[in-house]
């Protein structure tokens, strides 16, 4: 009886730890699934700080398409509001107001991407204290935002600005760090700051240095222009449309095949990708990195010229003028970390399709 007894305890028991297995097994196994599924399943809010300009907006459109939650956190004081797209939140305000930054973030952000600064060179250099206030201390304001909420990831919109005169070309992310303009010198100073905080086990950071920013969204769907534009592109346009009377090309007599300046144009949603894989990146791996974002293609004024009037079917009225002070014959980025770390590789590689992208907004 007694023995008989002890059977049924020990197969009970044996049934029980069965159980306990299968279950404990069947657990582990979701926990796995559920972790593999974690990067088509993304549901993470992401606070975009200037959302609503020109490569903020693509930026904006590319996480609504991988499905993150997206608030567009801006003061349109060069953002456009036809740039915010439906599924976006928006909040109209700017990264000096330290409060809204601490609310937005206590409601539960899980990253911030950083666009929101001023950026117009020639500026920078005649009034530094806008470019020190705007760009240094508001992002400071936002990591400190993160710090109190426990955001843990920023992804940086740095700048090829940081690198300063090129010493080798294409430039690698071991090419010595000297801006040579003030606001090169405002996107290295979040750099360092950033580099601090997650030194600190703060946060993690993904500073991605552009190199020059083309194109337009080939859907259609951000329409929002530049106002004021201080770079080659939408000049160019502005110049093809009749808004400006002529393109001028700052300098003929640069040592490169045609004699003008040869920069690096990376199309805006390859750039807007670069964030969401960054993001993912950060997220997955819990480290902190600075990555150059370009081509690796060099292009010179003359050429891109050419390729906008074969473009939109009509000469452009344009001279040559001097040489700006400060712009380098050449620039052209190495981003083979990019392509190492993210998998990033740009998807458009012919110009005049690029340039169609900006005349679609024109037709
Ligand atoms: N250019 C002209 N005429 C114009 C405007 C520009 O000839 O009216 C020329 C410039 O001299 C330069 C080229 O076009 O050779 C591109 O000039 P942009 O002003 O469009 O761009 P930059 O190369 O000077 O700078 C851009 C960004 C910076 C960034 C840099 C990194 O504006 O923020 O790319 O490569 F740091």
């Amino acid at each position: 009886m007694h023995v008989k007894k002890l059977c049924l305890v020990d197969c009970v028991d044996k049934q029980f730890s069965l159980l306990y297995f299968i279950s404990s097994r069947a657990i582990l196994t979701v926990l796995y699934i559920t972790y593999l599924l974690r990067e088509f399943y993304i549901l993470e809010k992401v606070l975009v700080a200037g959302g609503a300009g020109y490569i903020g907006s693509h930026v904006q459109k590319q996480l609504l398409d991988e499905g993150f939650k997206v608030i567009v956190y801006d003061d349109l004081s060069s953002g456009d509001i036809v740039n915010v797209l439906p599924g976006a939140e928006f909040i109209q305000a700017n990264i000096l107001d330290k409060d809204k930054l601490n609310n937005v973030m206590k409601d539960g952000v899980d990253a911030v991407i950083h666009l929101a600064a001023k950026k117009a060179v020639g500026e920078s250099m005649v009034n530094p204290s806008l470019y020190a206030e705007n760009n240094i201390s508001g992002s400071i304001n936002i990591l400190n935002a993160m710090v109190e909420n426990q955001v843990k990831y920023i992804v940086f919109s740095s700048s090829a600005a940081v690198y300063g005169m090129p010493q080798y070309c294409p430039i690698d992310e071991k090419h010595p760090i000297n801006p040579i303009n003030y606001y090169g010198y405002t996107k290295l100073a979040i750099e360092d700051n950033m580099r601090w905080f997650s030194q600190l086990g703060k946060l993690n950071y993904a500073a991605l240095r552009y190199f020059n920013a083309v194109g337009y969204d080939a859907d259609g769907a951000i329409r929002g222009k530049e106002r004021n534009p201080q770079n080659l592109m939408p000049i160019i346009m502005e110049a093809a449309t009749g808004k400006r009377e002529k393109l001028s090309i700052f300098g003929n007599d640069y040592d490169t095949p045609d004699g003008t300046c040869v920069r690096d144009y990376v199309h805006v949603s390859d750039l807007a990708k670069a964030h969401t894989l960054a993001l993912k990146y950060l997220m997955n791996k819990n480290t902190s990195f600075a990555v150059n974002l370009g081509t690796g293609r060099g292009t010179s004024v003359q050429e891109i010229v050419d390729a906008t009037e074969k473009v939109i079917g009509k000469k452009l009225n344009y001279d040559f003028a001097p040489r700006r002070p400060g712009d380098p014959a050449k620039l052209t980025a190495n981003a083979d970390l990019a392509h190492q770390l993210l998998g990033w590789s740009p998807q458009y590689t012919n110009i005049e399709e690029i340039i169609q992208t900006v005349w679609n907004l024109e037709i």
